[in-house]
């Protein structure tokens, strides 16, 4: 892969002190300049209604079409309650509408989950890939990412301090930059 691909990495999480933000922070250091990792913001997404497509609120619109505009997706997500959480769904829903429509359809994606517990929000990466599935954003499958003990990897100011995790990242990347290079349509 030659050009620059765009990717829009959607951050699960809306907490300022998120560590899925901090790997974010941290997969956007470890890219190559062969990928530009960019974070498109969910916070202020209005909670998804088809009553409102009809005038859909401009936040919606911007977020499609910035969508629309990537390349490639990364999701970096935490687990609330065994599943993904509810801004990442609503995210997900928004740009999925409207029908036939969808801003994710065919781009190819990554999934990274983070937990201060032991299993890395195990649950929140499948539960997201089952709707990537239906998206029709084929996500790679390997390697996984399922990041445990989170809240012991980085310093205060957000800088990763583990090395064998930014061993796992640094191949993470590179293999999703690979995966780009195969599924990108542009
Ligand atoms: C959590 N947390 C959590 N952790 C986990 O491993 N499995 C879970 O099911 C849940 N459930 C859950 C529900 C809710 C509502 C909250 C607020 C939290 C803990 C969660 O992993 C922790 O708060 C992380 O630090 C959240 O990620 P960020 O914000 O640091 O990116």
């Amino acid at each position: 892969m030659s050009e620059s691909r765009d990717v829009a990495v959607i951050v699960g999480s809306l907490r300022k002190g998120s560590f899925n933000r901090m790997i974010a922070n941290t997969l956007a250091e470890l890219a190559s300049e062969r990928l530009r990792l960019e974070i498109v913001e969910i916070r202020d997404l209005p909670l998804y209604d088809q009553d409102l497509e009809s005038t859909p609120p401009a936040p919606w619109v911007d977020f499609r079409n910035r969508i629309k505009r990537a390349h490639a997706l990364l999701f970096i997500t935490p687990e609330y309650n065994r599943s993904m959480p509810g801004a990442l769904k609503n995210a997900l829903d928004v740009g999925s509408r409207p029908y036939g429509k969808s801003a994710w359809d065919g781009k190819p994606g990554g999934v990274v989950s983070s937990s201060p517990g032991a299993i890395g929000a195990f649950g929140a990466n499948h539960h997201l890939r089952q709707s990537l599935v239906f998206l029709n954003v084929p996500a790679m499958q390997q390697p996984e990412a399922y990041i445990g003990n989170v809240a012991n990897l980085f310093d205060a100011e957000g800088n990763l301090i583990h090395e064998a995790t930014r061993d796992l990242l640094t191949t993470f990347i590179r293999s999703f930059e690979h995966w780009v290079g195969i599924h990108a349509r542009r």
